[in-house]
C-alpha cells in the first residue's frame, strides 16, 4: 500500500510516500523559519504564501525521490489540524485536488496523533495501555492511550508550549529561532544550578503545566544585565534542566493513574538529549519508545504512516474540513 501524505499545519511543508505504513520511500520538508526569525515566532500570512510556493513542488519531488507514479497510489493522507487556519487549507486543498485529479481516496488526520505515532511507526509490537507524552513548539499533552486512536488526555499546558518556552527564552539570550536546538547547545556550556528558577504549578491541576512562569523568571533574571557567554550558558543550562524535569515529574505523577506498559513521546523537543537521558533515568523500568531524530519534528512521513493506519477503519468525504483545535485524535 503506497500513501502520499502531506504537512501543512504551521510553518513546515512537508511532503512524503510510505509504503506499508513503515517504509518511507522519501520525506522531503521545506521550512520557512527563516522568514519568521526576525519576528521571534511564526509569521501566519508568510507561512502561508511559502506554504502555496513550495507545496506542488514537493509533491513532485517525493514522487520522484520515491520512484513512484501518481497511479500507483493508493491514498492521499493530509494533516487535518490541529494548526493555523490559512496553513491547514492550503495542504487541505492540496489534498483533495490530488485525490480528485488521481481518482485516490482521502484521508485526514490529526497532527497530535500523528507525532505521537511517529514513535510507533516503525514497531510491529506496541505494548498497551501507554503513557503518550507530546512535546512540541504548539503542544504539550500528556495522554493515557489505550490504542492507536483511542485517548483520554490527562493534562496539557495552561499558557505556553514546551517548545515555544525554549524559542521564547532562546530569543531572550538573542539565539537565533526556532531556539530550542540552541539552547540545548548553549546549556551544554553551562551549569544547571547556576540559576534557580522552579517550574509552574497548576492549581488543583498537578497533570498541568504552566511555562509562563518561569519563562518571566528568565526575563528578570537577565534583564538589564550583559551577560559573559558563560552566564548565558548558565542561564540556558538551569532554565533546560526546570522545564525538562518538570516534565518527568508530572510524567511520573500521570504513571500512578494507570498501569503503563510503555511510554511513547513525540514533537520536536524530543531531538533534545537531555531530555533523553531524564526520561532513561526516571523510567529504566518501561520500555520507552522515541520517534526517530528525522520524524520529531514536523514532516508528512507520520502523517502518511498514520493514514495509512487509519485506512483500515475507512476514508473521508471531500469535503471533509480542517480543524484549527483538536484535543490529541
Ligand atoms: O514538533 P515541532 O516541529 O512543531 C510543532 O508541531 O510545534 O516542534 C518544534 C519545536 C520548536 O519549539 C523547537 O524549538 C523545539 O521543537 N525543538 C527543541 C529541540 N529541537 C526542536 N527544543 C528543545 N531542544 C531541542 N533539541
Ligand atoms: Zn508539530
Amino acid at each position: 500500500m503506497l500513501v502520499l501524505g502531506i504537512e501543512s499545519t504551521c510553518d513546515e511543508t512537508g511532503v512524503s510516500i510510505v509504503r506499508d505504513g513503515k517504509e518511507i520511500l522519501s520525506n522531503v520538508l521545506s521550512s520557512s523559519a527563516d522568514i519568521h526569525e526576525k519576528y521571534g515566532g511564526v509569521f501566519p500570512e508568510l507561512a502561508c504564501r511559502r506554504h502555496i510556493d513550495v507545496i506542488i513542488p514537493l509533491v513532485e519531488e517525493a514522487l520522484q525521490k520515491a520512484n513512484i507514479t501518481p497511479e500507483q497510489l493508493d491514498l492521499i493522507a493530509v494533516a487535518k489540524g490541529p494548526g493555523l487556519i490559512g496553513a491547514l487549507l492550503i495542504g487541505m486543498n492540496t489534498a483533495k485536488g490530488l485525490s480528485i485529479a488521481w481518482n485516490k481516496p482521502l484521508i485526514g488526520v490529526s497532527h497530535i496523533e500523528a507525532h505521537l505515532y511517529a514513535s510507533m511507526m516503525s514497531s510491529d509490537h506496541l505494548p498497551m495501555p501507554a503513557l503518550g507524552i507530546i512535546l512540541s513548539g504548539g503542544h504539550t499533552l500528556l495522554v493515557k492511550i489505550l490504542n492507536v486512536g483511542e485517548y483520554e488526555p490527562l493534562g496539557t499546558t495552561v499558557d505556553d508550549a514546551i517548545g515555544e518556552a525554549f524559542d521564547k527564552v532562546a530569543t531572550l539570550l538573542s539565539l537565533p529561532y526556532p531556539g530550542g536546538p540552541h539552547i540545548e547547545k548553549l546549556a551544554k556550556t553551562g551549569n544547571s544550578k547556576g540559576y534557580s528558577f522552579s517550574s509552574g504549578k497548576v492549581k488543583k491541576n498537578p497533570l498541568y503545566f504552566s511555562f509562563s512562569g518561569l519563562k518571566t523568571s528568565v526575563l528578570y533574571a537577565i534583564k538589564g544585565k550583559e551577560l559573559s557567554i558563560t552566564e548565558k550558558g548558565d542561564v540556558a543550562a538551569s532554565f533546560q534542566e526546570v522545564a525538562l524535569q518538570d516534565i518527568a515529574k508530572k510524567a511520573q505523577l500521570a504513571l500512578q493513574q494507570f498501569p503503563a506498559s510503555a511510554i511513547y513521546l513525540g514533537g520536536g523537543v524530543c531531538n533534545n538529549s537531555r531530555l533523553r537521558e531524564i526520561m532513561a533515568e526516571k523510567f529504566s523500568h518501561l520500555p520507552i519508545f522515541w520517534p526517530p531524530m528525522n520524524l520529531s519534528a514536523d514532516n508528512a512521513a507520520m502523517i502518511a504512516g498514520l493514514g495509512a493506519k487509519k485506512f483500515l477503519n475507512g476514508t473521508d468525504p471531500l469535503d471533509l474540513e480542517v480543524q484549527t483545535r483538536i484535543p490529541i485524535a
